[in-house]
């Protein structure tokens, strides 16, 4: 197992649990601790093993932002040339399921980091918000984008105008922003658990599925509504739509080939 600075790193059955683990800044996400969250995103993909992954932090603090100590003296030409944040989109171009966990604050880069994991639970002293504007800048990562998306115009621009209003864990699960919320000590075990009955399906056919919801941030209706029916005809040339629906006529679970 590698050794991390910023990340523990540990599976449990078919799934990747990954804990943010940069404590004195409250996990903070400096460009080193995203590059590693990068590597380790990058071999689970690639883990035929592994089936979806898990991304937590610590009961207080899922991340409270971009490091902003980091950043603080960088200018517009040097964001520019480096392309500042944009190796943070790795991420949410993960091909595997990714839940992230979220206990205590999700704010700023925090925030925009679970949102570009595909499930969001919430522990029941999670807060989320967008506090930029207090720092004289903008969200820089998705916050006026997926945010807008997951919870609405009004609520969306109220949290990132006003840089103060967070939603708690309930607010966040009434919007839409959280599917589920759990006992602080409880959710990393939920997350698991749910990842895992992820990864006991057929891989394509997750993988497919998770393409699929993600075109329906990118496409109009009508593409996204194609671009849904010709992957689901495509299942149809796997061993593993065959093998899925033969056993529910014989009443037994299935053996899929791409576990
Ligand atoms: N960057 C760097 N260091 C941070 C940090 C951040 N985003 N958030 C917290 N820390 C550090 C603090 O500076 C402090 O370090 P020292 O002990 O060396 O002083 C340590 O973590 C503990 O923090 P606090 O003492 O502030 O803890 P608290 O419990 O009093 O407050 C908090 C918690 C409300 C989350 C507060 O830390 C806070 O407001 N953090 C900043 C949140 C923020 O503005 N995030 C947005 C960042 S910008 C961004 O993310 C841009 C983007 O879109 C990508």
């Amino acid at each position: 197992q590698e050794v991390y600075q910023y990340l523990l790193v540990e599976t449990r059955d078919k799934v990747g649990l990954v804990t943010l683990n940069r404590p004195k800044a409250l996990n903070a996400l400096c460009s080193d601790l995203f590059s590693e969250l990068n590597t380790v995103m990058a071999k689970f993909d690639e883990d035929q093993s592994i089936g979806a992954v898990v991304i937590t932090g610590s009961e207080k603090a899922f991340a409270a932002g971009a490091d902003i100590k980091e950043m603080r003296d960088s200018n517009y030409i040097d964001n520019y040339k480096t392309n500042f944040l944009g190796h943070w989109t790795q991420i949410s171009k993960a091909r595997k399921p990714v839940i992230a966990a979220v206990n205590g604050f999700a704010l700023g880069g925090g925030c925009e980091l679970a949102m570009m994991c595909d499930i969001i639970y919430a522990g029941t002293k999670a807060k989320f918000g967008q506090p930029e504007i207090k720092l004289g800048t903008i969200p820089g990562a998705g916050g006026t984008q997926r945010l807008t998306h997951a919870i609405g115009k009004s609520k969306a621009m109220e949290m990132v105008l006003t840089g103060s209003w967070n939603l708690n864990a309930e607010e966040a699960e009434k919007a839409g922003l959280v599917s589920k919320v759990f006992p602080p000590e409880q959710l990393v075990d939920e997350a698991v658990k749910t990842a895992n009955v992820i990864a006991q399906h057929s891989q394509p056919m997750v993988q497919m599925a998770k393409e699929a919801v993600n075109q329906a941030y990118e496409l109009s209706l009508a593409s996204g509504l194609l671009y849904e029916r010709r992957l689901f005809h495509s299942t149809f040339g796997t061993h593993d739509q065959r093998e899925g629906m033969k056993a529910f006529v014989e009443k037994r679970t299935p053996k899929f080939e791409h576990k």
